[in-house]
């Protein structure tokens, strides 16, 4: 089996952003939302991000009305039917989440492999929501996907060798670095070693040590990171920050992950960094 034809569910940064680079790699893509307004909305800003590769001569106006015509969009999952892969990109609710996958199950062929996209979250209890736990693969990018090198491919208790094979394959054929996550662990890799960076920051400035500035160039110059850690945090969203915090602390119960009250308080304040145009820093919403 090859994949050649991916279903993408949600339409949001992450889902859009991979079917985006899955059009542009070649798949036949099916990107679904419940709502039509989000997946045209995630369709005009690859047009738009398109449109930008044209400009700087990175992209002919052929291949960018190829690669769209790649993509279909839809409200159903139901035109899920014939794909070889699904990438679930939704909200970060575990319930929600199952409830897709067991939705998924009886749309999509018995052969057909279902990735989720989670950031953290257990891959085995998706699985368990299907008749197949063996086709079932954590498949992490990471923002923005087109850009961002790595995917994440992590074992369930159930997936199979061939299932993790075909994943790092799709993966690679996305251009990606596949890492084979051996065990289903909050937070795989990445995360894990991420989110003790971003509490780390935030207890920094909470102790009057530094500003979230000069923690951002300390890590930037110190480090040779491309961001600091507030100017993450804003970029991949406040809030998903700490919904990793909370289900680590939820998970192991370890007070250690206990989300500081400075990234709460920004939380009920609404600011969740650029896409509600502040969070630890003020971001201008575009057109301001
Ligand atoms: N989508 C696609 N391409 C993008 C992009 C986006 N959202 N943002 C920037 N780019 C492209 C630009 O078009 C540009 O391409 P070009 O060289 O062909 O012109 C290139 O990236 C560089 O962009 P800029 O010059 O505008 O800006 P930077 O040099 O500052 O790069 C960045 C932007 C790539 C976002 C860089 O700052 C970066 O790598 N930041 C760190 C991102 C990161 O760590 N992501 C992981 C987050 S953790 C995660 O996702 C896990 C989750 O579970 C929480």
């Amino acid at each position: 089996m090859t994949i050649r034809k991916i279903g993408v569910l949600g339409a949001g940064a992450m889902g859009g952003g991979i079917a985006h680079l899955a059009a542009a790699k070649g798949f036949e893509v099916v990107l679904c939302d419940v709502e039509q307004r989000f997946v045209e909305g995630a369709i005009n800003r690859i047009a738009a991000f398109m449109d930008k590769s044209i400009e700087k001569q990175k992209m002919t106006v052929a291949e960018k009305e190829v690669a769209l015509k790649r993509i279909s969009i839809t409200t159903r999952m139901e035109d899920f039917a014939s794909v070889d892969m699904v990438i679930e990109a939704i909200f970060e609710d575990i319930e929600v989440k199952k409830s897709a996958f067991e939705k998924l199950d009886k749309i999509c062929s018995p052969e057909t492999i279902f990735g989720s996209n989670t950031s953290s979250m257990s891959i085995t209890a998706l699985a368990a929501a299907t008749s197949r736990p063996d086709k079932v693969v954590g498949l992490h990018f990471f923002n923005p996907p087109l850009i961002m090198r790595l995917v994440e491919v992590i074992r369930g208790y159930y997936t199979s060798d061939e299932t993790l094979k075909l994943a790092s394959e799709a993966a690679q054929m996305m251009g990606k670095t596949p890492v084979v996550v051996k065990k289903d662990t909050p937070g795989f890799i990445v995360n894990r070693v991420m989110m003790p960076q971003f509490l780390e920051a935030i207890r920094i400035v909470e102790e009057g040590i530094a500003t979230p500035e000069d923690v951002d160039t300390a890590v930037k110059l110190g480090l040779n990171y491309p961001m600091g850690p507030f100017e993450l945090m804003d970029y991949t969203g406040v809030d998903i920050a700490v919904h990793v915090a909370d289900y680590f602390f939820s998970e192991s119960k370890d007070t250690k992950w206990n989300a500081p009250q400075t990234v709460k308080a920004l939380i009920r304040a609404g600011r969740l960094g650029k896409k509600t145009g502040a969070g630890w820093y003020e971001h201008k919403k575009k057109g301001e």
